[in-house]
């Protein structure tokens, strides 16, 4: 495959961390687009990627950028909007992808590689609404696309396996809600190789891919696999939907809003893929346990580590 230049929106977060990586080992260029590259220098110190700092939303900023580009990639997303701003959903998802089509239209990329969620489109949430909103005016388009759905994604820095682990730390007692709801975590790594695989083959244009890891699990027992693998003795409390709302209403008040009436209602769907994508793109997907237990000892040892040291 020849190298591509590649430009990605908001690769600059967990995810988009572990795909420059690995975009970057099959010699391609990459241009990340942020909304604050002094917060992401060291990123630019890998060969061949450069970080830029571009108002994304605006379609002359985003052609300028996307000029002589082969591919675009677009990773942006949140999970919460700002209270009160009903609309941060819409314009993250659906109004930045129309952007973005339009300016690729204008630049004359041809490519367009989509990052969405498993259930897109249905149940009753903002967040995934506005994802399948934003599916469908990628699969509308004229250009080449190809459309990721994933399940929760676990590795190094996850908002998953690391996010309970930060609570389980300091809380003996956590109280879950929609802790039977199933998810299939698949690796970041699955999904960065995945993502390589579709720009190096045209095959996968016009397809959308749904990404789940080798096992389904219930959110309750993430928790408690976590606290397992931490080496803690934590008690988890799966609380009926009428307690989880309110732990919800409460959590978009707290800082970091741990969990979110937005989140609560996402969780009212399973996240489990109803095909095998990584096997059709000829990845064989990493176990949880082969990867978790050494991150989150890591994580403790460092942790333990006296300051200074
Ligand atoms: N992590 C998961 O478990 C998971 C599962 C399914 C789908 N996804 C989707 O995969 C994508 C990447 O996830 P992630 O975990 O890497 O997310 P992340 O760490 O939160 O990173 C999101 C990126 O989007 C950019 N961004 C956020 N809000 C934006 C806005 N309003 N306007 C412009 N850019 C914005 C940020 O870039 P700057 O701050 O640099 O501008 C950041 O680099 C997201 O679309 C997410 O919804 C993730």
């Amino acid at each position: 495959m020849k190298p591509q230049s590649i430009v990605v929106l908001g690769g600059t977060g967990f995810v988009g961390r572990h795909l420059v990586t690995r975009l970057q080992r099959d010699g391609h260029s990459i241009t990340l687009l942020t909304r604050n590259r002094d917060l992401h220098r060291e990123l630019g110190v890998l060969p061949r990627v450069r970080i830029v700092n571009a108002d994304v939303h605006e379609l002359a900023t985003l052609a300028r950028h996307l000029a002589g580009a082969d591919a675009a990639i677009n990773l942006v997303g949140i999970l919460n909007g700002r209270r009160g701003r009903g609309n941060d959903f819409r314009a993250a998802h659906v109004e930045l992808t129309r952007t973005l089509i339009a300016a690729c239209a204008q630049a004359r990329v041809p490519r367009l590689v989509q990052m969405s969620a498993l259930r897109a489109g249905e149940g009753e949430s903002d967040y995934l609404r506005t994802r399948g909103e934003a599916e469908a005016l990628v699969r509308a388009s004229p250009l080449a696309w190809t459309i990721f759905r994933p399940s929760v994604i676990f590795g190094d820095g996850d908002g998953l396996f690391f996010r309970f682990a930060s609570l389980l730390r300091i809380a003996p007692v956590l109280p879950i809600a929609r802790a039977h709801a199933r998810f299939q975590p698949v690796h970041v790594g699955d999904v960065a190789e995945a993502f390589a695989r579709a720009i190096a083959h045209p095959h996968s244009i016009g397809h959308v891919y749904e990404l789940g890891g080798p096992e389904v699990v219930a959110l309750g027992d993430v928790v408690r696999r976590t606290a397992r693998m931490m080496g803690k003795h934590r008690l988890v409390l799966p609380l009926p939907d009428a307690l989880g709302f309110m732990q919800a209403c409460i959590g978009e008040w707290l800082p970091g809003k741990p969990i979110s009436r937005d989140n609560f209602r996402s969780l009212g769907l399973d996240s489990a893929a109803r095909e095998d994508g990584l096997g059709a793109l000829g990845i064989v997907a990493t176990p949880i346990d082969a990867v978790m237990p050494a991150l989150l000892a890591r994580q403790n040892l460092w942790e333990r580590k006296p300051r200074g040291s």
